[in-house]
């Protein structure tokens, strides 16, 4: 077997520069120990997330200079909205400027409080989503989902019987609709395959539940189910694709992921009376419902970065360079999750750092230490971003302690990787040195984001 190589050579660069450990030292001591806080500048290899930070296509910047920048029903919005189509099947097309915007109007037009959202895993937005509209998000992830060693090629899937209970639990009425997230983002990024969407939807069909998919990363998805699920290696990433949206009444999109471009999102749907709320609740929010937030130049090159995305080739690349990362990390022993997800590898912070209390956020711990060995910058998702508080203040944490470095998609090369892995080893030979944080300032809501942190002594 040959090396996969990057499908695209490079015709545009971007300097990147390595400062010093003094000077990384004095930014995150600035930056309140919070990388999120911290000058992208100062990070050389920026890990923080996958969304919004990969590098366009020359097809797309051509697209872009074709934006149609008229008001209402531009040239582009025909393109986005009769691609989105033809990729989902899904009739009402809203362009929204981002995810969260298609979460916010999805969930404030239809939970009421004490409302229930089964998800396999939510994400961070979409919880807090729900939760400002006084929902209640439940995570249904199946066992091996929580389980970072487990080698199931779906660890994904959501738990059928939890759905059940679920459903029982709460009753149907308070189930306005349920989601699925591909690939599931916050548990490692794993997928679910084809036969679990369609018996969620049997479930839910049952009990006249709609289901909305997120669907940021649904190419990466469909190139999982096209790799590991019987049947479906003879049919294109789009045919997988169209048979997923099949099974759902909606969906929200960030397409700063699978639509491969800096900005932008969608919220769909086949119902025409939420079809016509969401509009309403559109246009007081984004824009006009034929740009939704959007310039006609986003529109295009989105249109031509969704189409991308469900490239085989580029599936291919984007899947081996995870899998180089991963197997040099479990060849280190680090422990990882595995298999390694579509867009990022997960470090088990718990395991790498077993005698430090979850609570002082292992987490939290691993990335800034990564930040200090190399320029490395990386995101928790462990109790920082999914601890709870209960009804006394106390402080719970998340069922994992993850570290994702995420892989911005067509940016960084193999000798990137290379050097990733360098750091990684240090920081791995380096453990026992890795300090515990606190909280010294937070929001009540995705608190990861703003928080400062306080170096407790070891
Ligand atoms: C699974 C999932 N859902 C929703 C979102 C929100 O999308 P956005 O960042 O475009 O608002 C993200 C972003 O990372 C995500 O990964």
């Amino acid at each position: 077997m040959k090396t996969i190589i990057e499908p695209f050579r490079i015709k545009t660069t971007e300097p990147i520069k390595i400062i010093s450990r003094k000077e990384r030292e004095k930014a995150l001591e600035k930056a309140h120990e919070n990388v999120f806080l911290l000058d992208a500048e100062d990070c050389c290899i920026d890990l923080l997330t996958d969304s919004g930070t990969g590098a366009m296509s020359t097809r797309q910047w051509a697209a872009m200079m074709l934006g149609d920048e008229s008001y209402a029903g531009s040239r582009s919005w025909k393109h986005f909205e009769s691609t989105v189509q033809s990729i989902t099947g899904i009739r009402h097309v809203l362009p929204t400027h981002q995810g969260r915007a298609a979460e916010a109007i999805l969930t404030q037009t239809l939970i009421k409080k004490g409302d229930v959202i089964p998800n396999n895993s939510h994400f961070d937005t979409t919880r807090a989503n729900i939760e400002y509209v006084g929902g209640i998000a439940e995570n249904l992830l199946c066992e091996q989902g929580l389980d970072t060693a487990d080698q199931s090629p779906f660890k994904g899937n959501m738990d059928i019987e939890k759905l059940e209970q679920c459903i029982a639990g709460y009753g149907r009425e308070r189930i306005p609709f349920a989601m699925i997230t591909v690939t599931n983002n916050s548990g490692g990024g794993q997928p679910v395959s084809m036969a679990n969407i369609r018996a969620v939807k049997e479930v839910l069909d049952r009990h006249a539940i709609p289901l909305i998919i997120d669907a940021c990363r649904f190419a990466e998805n469909a190139y999982f189910i096209h790799e590991r699920e019987k049947g479906y290696a003879g049919k294109s990433l789009l045919e997988i694709s169209r048979e997923m949206f099949s099974l759902a009444d909606g969906a929200t999109m960030s397409c700063k992921k699978d639509g491969l471009a800096n900005i932008g999102g969608f919220l769909i749907c086949n119902n025409d009376e939420w079809a016509e709320k969401f509009k309403n609740l559109l246009i007081i929010r984004e824009g006009f419902p034929t740009y939704g937030g959007l310039a006609g130049r986003d529109l295009e090159a989105i249109s031509v970065g969704l189409m991308e995305a469900l490239e085989y080739d580029y599936q291919v690349y984007r899947q081996a360079t995870v899998r180089y990362l991963s197997q040099k990390l479990v060849d280190m022993g680090v422990p990882i999750v595995r298999p390694a997800g579509g867009h990022a590898v997960f470090l088990d912070a718990r395991k790498m750092l077993p005698d430090l209390p979850v609570l002082h956020y292992p987490g939290i711990g691993v990335i800034n230490a990564l930040y200090l060995e190399g320029g490395v910058r990386g995101v928790e998702l462990g109790s920082v971003m999914f601890g709870r508080f209960d009804d006394q203040g106390r402080e719970h944490p998340a069922p994992l302690e993850l570290v994702r470095l995420a892989f911005p998609r067509r940016v960084y090369t193999q000798s990137h990787f290379d050097y990733l892995g360098e750091i990684i080893e240090e920081v791995w030979k380096n453990r026992g040195k890795i300090p515990g944080y606190r909280i010294t300032y937070q929001s009540p809501f995705l608190r990861h984001f703003t928080c400062h942190f306080e170096k407790l002594a070891s």
